[in-house]
């Protein structure tokens, strides 16, 4: 998830997000929080978010601090305070006062009257995060720590927060920018009460979701599967001529082992089960819009955000948004090859505590790839992108010769313009999923981050290879794997 409303969620929701990120280091803070200040955008009628529109930040906020060589824990916070002239102008005399070396803050607007706000800060110990919190604590409300940790290396002391392991991505559901259930005026289901009831009601059930837990089984209804059932005979037609080699590979296995079929909307739980037993990955029920940050971030682990929610009966061949059936039949048939699987990765590792605009460049590539992308096979190109595979009107137009289609390169995909409310007027061809993992890992090692990650699949967990110790016991493990692929040369 993800760009889009829920996955727009994906990415595209941080694009479009009503997000201002006020970085350490930047100018003073001239904004008030308020909804006029912050204003909202407009939901993308595309899947995943626009980078076009992405809000840069008006400003930003410098508290001076201590001795950085000093802090040893970066702290997260999180609280809300109401939309008022001089709110945040009072917040951060306030953290001044207290000598809190801040390093990033980011608001977002929630219920009616309220922003929410998230600080990160390196302190000195937990009596220092303690201060800090109960002295907050009289002027904002619902204050939390959301995490604090080792800082690590200096380089990681400013770098945004990332989650380091799975369960990390449960704090995810208290970011979430817009909500499932809340429907732009132009969106089908918007005049329908009992629609806005259902998505309610799912939105409600991804929201309680934890690591760990089974995924929540949707008892879709009679009019939600005849929806289905029309979008999936229609595009499922299409697919022998216009989707890639892999996406026809795995969609009959999805309908042997997932019960993917015209009449049955598949349950998230049992694709996620295929998926992690074909190439690691899994799949997150998706509560709403999550900034493209937290969805990038996802990937790395191999996590997909999934919203679970169908479109309205009324335009079964139309969405403005990603629902069931984009992520199920656009998105998860590719996520069961292994070479997407790990391009897609790559994506998500190149993310992990990147700077503002090298997530916005990363969120655009996978706007070019992983939703709108075309790879060649043979003679033909086809279309492997799920914005495409869910679009029965743009995946025939795609292939046609209308649109320009050149080759895939990430430096240029990652600045390339594109619309969000009409078809794509230029797709990128890639030559294969390997090679654009390769093209997407050497992109990620121009990009500045002073700190290298690694994904570690045996904890499933992310870590930073910031001591000569990891580092030292990462390349042991190559090591012994390069012992077994000789030995196995040797033996074939
Ligand atoms: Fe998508």
């Amino acid at each position: 998830m993800s760009l889009c409303r829920a996955s727009r969620l994906a990415l595209n929701a941080s694009l479009r997000a009503p997000l201002r990120t006020l970085v350490a280091g930047q100018t003073a803070l001239r904004a008030a929080p308020c909804a006029a200040a912050i204003p909202r955008f407009a939901v993308s009628p595309r899947f995943h978010a626009s980078t076009a529109t992405q809000e840069k930040p008006a400003a930003a906020a410098a508290v001076p601090g201590g001795d950085a060589t000093k802090l040893k824990l970066r702290t997260t916070i999180r609280f809300k305070i109401g939309d008022k002239v001089g709110a945040l102008t009072d917040v951060l005399r306030e953290l001044r006062q207290l000598n809190v070396d801040l390093t990033r803050i980011e608001s977002r607007p929630r219920e009616a009257g309220t922003y929410q706000f998230y600080l990160d800060f390196g302190a000195r110990d937990e009596a220092q995060i303690d201060e800090i919190c109960n002295h907050m604590r009289s002027f904002t409300e619902d204050l939390q720590v959301v995490s604090t940790g080792d800082m690590g290396l200096v380089s990681m002391q400013t770098a945004p927060w990332f989650p380091r392991k799975k369960s990390d991505m449960d704090t995810f559901a208290e970011k979430v920018m817009e909500y499932g259930d809340e429907l732009d005026a132009d969106h089908p289901g918007f005049t329908d009460p009992v629609y806005r009831e259902r998505r309610a009601e799912i939105t409600r059930i991804a929201k309680t979701y934890k690591y760990g837990q089974e995924l929540p089984r949707i008892q879709y209804t009679a009019q939600e599967t005849a929806t289905w059932g029309i979008v999936y005979k229609k595009l499922t037609a299409l697919y022998k001529t216009h989707a890639c080699r892999e996406h026809q590979y795995v969609l009959p296995l999805l309908e042997h082992n997932c019960a993917y079929a015209p009449d049955n909307i598949p349950q998230i739980e049992d694709v996620s089960r295929f998926m992690k037993e074909s190439t690691g990955w899994t799949l997150r029920p998706v509560m709403g819009l999550l900034s493209s940050r937290d969805f990038l971030n996802a990937l790395a682990f191999r996590v997909f955000h999934s919203t679970q929610y169908i479109r309205h009966h009324s335009q079964p061949l139309y969405t403005p948004e990603p629902d069931v059936c984009h992520e199920l039949l656009g998105h998860v048939p590719l996520y069961a090859d292994p070479d997407f699987a790990d391009f897609s990765q790559e994506i998500g590792l190149a993310s992990l505590g990147a700077s503002d605009e090298d997530i916005e460049k990363l969120a655009t590539i996978y706007w070019f790839t992983v939703e709108f992308g075309l790879c060649r096979q043979g003679d033909e190109v086809r279309a492997y992108g799920a914005g495409l595979l869910s679009s029965f009107g743009e995946l025939e137009y795609c292939l046609s010769d209308k649109p320009q289609k050149v080759p895939f390169d990430p430096k240029l995909a990652a600045t390339q313009k594109y619309p969000i409310t009409e078809y794509q007027p230029l797709y990128f061809v890639a030559h294969s999923f390997k090679e654009m993992k390769e093209q997407v890992r050497d992109y990620a090692a121009t990009m500045q981050r002073p700190f290298a990650v690694r994904y570690n699949a045996l904890t499933e967990s992310v870590e930073v290879l910031d001591t000569k110790d990891k580092t030292l016991r990462y390349a042991q493990n190559i090591k012994g794997e390069l012992m077994r692929l000789i030995s196995a040369i040797e033996k074939n």
